[in-house]
């Protein structure tokens, strides 16, 4: 069984995009990519996920601008500040920090949409994903693209495999799945009212959960020699726990992720990739063309 070492393979990729954001701007004197991150209200988890954004933008050279909002921040306040920043020529991505505090949350699709495509880094808008579930996308979720990126380390073949995917939600579940099956997978996408799902999941070739439940798959729900990876992070007395009960399974598959150290550290990678990609663009599309 190997262990896939989550914070190596997001240094890799952090140095690449460092070096990008160097030769093809720091050197020449060009504006670096810029990330606004948004959190609203006082979630805990949350502030600790966007300070490590923002030490991952600082050791990529990419500028970050963190915007912390009072709970009682409003829907026409947040979207008049989003409209603000979609104007604004140096910003390159922007992202709202889920969850929103509850009076927010049922108009978190208004809000997660007034964010222009091109500057939704987490693809999270209908556009983005739309574009994403027609196989025609420039970016994915992070999280989504950090487990591609996971299997394809591992070389693992994703090709024809039996995949299952437990949880549905837009930035993980229901994205991976699509990316796994635009590689030639057979995907299963189970959620709470799935029937028999352990059954299902000792199918799997590939098993990835993101549900938010510690410890629920155990060493009976894995097919041997599967991939597990798991994308829980579950605060509990004994620290932070997976999804998956690493100890009982680790024997059984051929690879695992740990938490910490696994996905996570993957999620914060993708997301500076994701943020010079869209900056890329940016400026491709303003590129002059010289008439002289
Ligand atoms: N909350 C947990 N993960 C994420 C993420 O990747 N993006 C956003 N915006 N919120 C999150």
């Amino acid at each position: 069984m190997s262990v896939t070492n989550g914070k190596e393979l997001a240094k890799e990729i952090k140095e690449n995009v460092k070096k990008k954001v160097y030769e093809n701007y720091i050197s020449k004197n060009r504006d670096v990519p810029c990330l606004v991150c948004i959190i609203v209200g006082d979630d805990k988890a949350s502030k600790v996920y966007v300070n490590s954004k923002k030490k991952a933008c600082e050791e990529c050279g990419i500028k970050s601008l963190v915007y912390q909002l009072p709970a009682d921040t409003t829907k026409e306040f947040l979207l008049d500040f989003l409209n603000k920043l979609n104007a604004d020529k140096t910003v390159s991505g922007i992202l709202v920090q889920l969850p929103l505090p509850e009076k927010l949350d049922k108009d978190r699709d208004e809000i997660i949409n007034t964010i222009l495509p091109s500057k939704d880094v987490d693809c999270l808008t209908h556009e983005n994903l739309g574009r994403l579930f027609a196989g025609v996308g420039t970016i994915a979720p992070c999280t989504a693209t950090g487990i591609i990126k996971i299997l394809e380390h591992e070389k693992f073949d994703i090709d024809g495999k039996d995949a299952v995917v437990i949880g549905r939600s837009l930035l993980v579940g229901k994205s991976v799945s699509s990316l796994l099956q635009s590689k030639n997978a057979t995907v299963t996408n189970c959620h709470s009212h799935t029937k028999n799902l352990k059954e299902k999941c000792q199918n799997a070739d590939i098993l990835i959960v993101a549900v938010g439940k510690p410890k629920m798959i155990k060493k009976d729900f894995v097919k041997d020699g599967a991939f597990v990876i798991d994308v829980g992070i579950n605060r509990t007395e004994n620290g932070l726990v997976g999804d998956v009960d690493f100890e009982s399974v680790k024997d059984k598959c051929s690879y695992i992720t740990p938490v910490p150290g696994g996905v996570g550290p993957l999620t914060v990678a993708c997301l500076m990739e994701n943020t010079l990609l869209l900056h890329e663009k940016a400026k491709e599309n303003t590129k002059c063309v010289n008439l002289e």
